[in-house]
């Protein structure tokens, strides 16, 4: 089946999910050819869920000797989006060649679609999740940024009616949780899942977690002094990230853009924010979806408001 999406483009159903053409054709071509190895890291992401903050603090966790040398630290002037490719759009650009340089790579495909190398191989997925709210205000916002001037813009009603259906990019956004969730649960060693809302109250420890569970804990000498994982999370903090030059005026292609403003992924970068934006019908009835789906799973829903 077929329905407009977001940005009055068609978008598929496949194994469960809501796909653009180009998505989808950059998908099949990732089911088809593409192979992770045991060394790559895989973020995975439900859009508007901190996919830029993961990928700028993935990049310096696996380049540390950059943070303290900003002239050779790469993120003072490329886009975190640039550093770490999105495997579908990359796919879709290079059919023949579905293999981003390096092991760093990102994706929204959920879980159950995810090419199966990713699980065979034995290469580590973090994956990011965040209030549901949030991620529909934030999305909202995102989508009527991207073409501001050629089609008509979303109502935020018409966005949350889609979003509670779960016909949004890459929805339903709860089985997309769910799919990496129970993942997580069965292959620990594998797959882990970060909150974007606990990484926000407490970075550091979080960081520590990730660096250890991609099996380069920080040694003693680099937490000391200065402290390495302090430096760490300010420099991607939402405030200096978005600071950035490269991040306020330049400009990428992706998710079959021609050209994408860097400064569009960087809003507020708060949490619950999207009280200030939803009706109080609205929160308390995607409260009630998100209870419904995470009890069914024994997740307990930490979202509600
Ligand atoms: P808001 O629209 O709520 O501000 P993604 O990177 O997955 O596209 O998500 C974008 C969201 O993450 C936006 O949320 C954006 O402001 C926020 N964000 C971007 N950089 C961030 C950072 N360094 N720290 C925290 N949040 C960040």
């Amino acid at each position: 089946p077929s329905e407009k999406g977001w940005l009055s483009e068609n978008i598929h159903l496949y194994q469960g999910f809501w796909y653009s053409t180009g998505v989808l054709n950059g998908l099949l071509i990732l089911q088809q050819c593409f192979q992770a190895q045991p060394s790559d890291i895989l973020l995975a992401t439900y859009p508007k869920s901190g996919t830029t903050w993961l990928k700028a603090l993935l990049f310096i966790l696996t380049n540390r000797t950059c943070i303290d040398n900003s002239e050779k630290n790469p993120l003072m002037t490329t886009s975190p989006h640039e550093l770490v490719s999105m495997l579908e759009s990359y796919a879709a650009k290079n059919p023949m060649n579905p293999r981003p340089s390096n092991s760093l790579m990102h994706t929204h495909i959920p879980y159950t679609s995810l090419p199966e190398s990713t699980k065979s191989s034995g290469c580590r997925i973090i994956y990011v999740y965040r209030d549901p709210k949030d991620v529909l205000v934030s999305c909202w916002h995102f989508v009527n940024k991207l073409k501001p001037n050629e089609i008509p813009q979303i109502s935020l009603v018409e966005a949350f009616e889609r979003f509670s259906r779960g016909v949004s990019p890459y929805g339903p956004y709860w089985d997309h949780v769910l799919g990496y969730w129970k993942a997580s649960v069965e292959f620990p060693e594998r797959v882990l899942l970060l909150r974007y809302e606990d990484m926000k109250r407490d970075p550091c420890f979080h960081i520590k977690r990730l660096a250890e569970f991609l099996g380069h804990p920080f040694t003693t000498e680099e937490e000391a002094g200065e402290g390495l994982v302090s430096k760490l999370v300010d420099f991607c903090s939402f405030e200096k990230l978005s600071n950035l030059e490269v991040n306020k005026k330049g400009s990428h292609s992706g998710f079959g853009f021609p050209v994408i403003e860097n400064k569009i992924f960087f809003r507020q970068g708060q949490v619950g924010d999207s009280k200030n934006h939803l009706a109080r019908e609205m929160i308390d009835h995607l409260d009630q979806i998100t209870e419904e789906k995470f009890k069914e799973f024994h997740l307990i829903n930490t979202f509600s408001s």
